[in-house]
């Protein structure tokens, strides 16, 4: 199925940062778990120093790395993500933080990689590519990650959404058939719905704290897919789905497995 049929779709569970509840999230090894546990899986996209788009939620590499046990690193503290080159980052381990046990490690998923992964198991995918104003140019960021794209050739397969929206807007002028979703946390933009056209996204995903039945309502009508983030309870996800929302996006993804969610 191509994204934009999914978008059609009510009562979906997207897993947020892939299966991050039973697997590091934005590792491989979480898009692997996911398989057969959602409709579509989220990863978070962001670029190194010299411009590689890598799989990384936090601008810095604290949580979710090992960088704070590498000696060579211990001069560049705060570890921002887009300080550390990709052979830099390619030296860290991104699971250990996460395995109890502390003996397994996972490696740096890039987004060619988490690309050809989701062609190879033919599953959807949302990017959320993080803002990077403060670093990189926006025509930069999107040309890097519209590169992935089209040489992945998964065009049908992915859908884009940022809470930078000014991404958007180039995203739909290099792929138009690639549908886009705008991010928002705290409170809606004035004049949604036109601001929504304006920027020609198919999807509105808002926090679950800003949901209500009358927006959604609103939104649905207008013909848009919205989604909520983050909700892990399931007597919660069974409202939202109730007001109308397409999609939630959940870091328990074995209660829906185990038919809870
Ligand atoms: O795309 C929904 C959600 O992932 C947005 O929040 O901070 O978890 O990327 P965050
Ligand atoms: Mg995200």
């Amino acid at each position: 199925m191509k994204f934009l049929e999914l978008l059609s779709h009510v009562g979906l569970i997207a897993a947020h940062r892939g299966a991050r509840s039973i697997a590091p999230e934005n590792t491989l090894a979480a898009l692997k778990k996911s398989v057969g546990r959602c409709d579509f899986i989220e990863i978070d996209v962001q670029l190194s120093r010299d411009g590689e788009a890598i799989v990384m939620h936090d601008d810095t590499l604290q949580r979710t790395t090992d960088v704070a046990q590498i000696a060579s690193f211990a001069s560049r503290k705060p570890y921002y993500v887009s300080d550390f080159t990709l052979s830099e980052l390619k030296k860290l381990d991104y699971g250990s933080w996460f395995y109890k046990d502390k003996k397994h490690s996972e490696p740096l998923l890039t987004l060619k990689d988490a690309l050809l992964f989701i062609k190879e198991n033919s599953i959807l995918l949302n990017i959320e590519i993080k803002d990077m104003n403060k670093k990189f140019n926006n025509a930069d960021v999107v040309g890097v990650v519209v590169d992935a794209i089209r040489k992945s050739g998964v065009m049908d397969s992915v859908l884009i959404s940022s809470f930078r929206h000014e991404y958007l807007k180039i995203i739909k002028a290099e792929l138009s058939d690639v549908p886009t979703a705008a991010l928002v946390e705290g409170k809606h933009p004035p004049r949604l719905l036109e601001y929504l056209r304006e920027l020609k996204v198919e999807g509105y995903s808002l926090n679950n704290e800003l949901v209500d039945r009358e927006s959604v309502e609103t939104l649905r009508e207008a013909g848009f897919f919205v989604g909520v983030y983050t909700v892990n309870n399931s007597k919660r996800v069974k409202e939202l789905f109730d007001m109308g929302v397409n999609c939630v996006f959940s870091d328990s993804l074995e209660k829906k497995e185990a038919g809870i969610l």
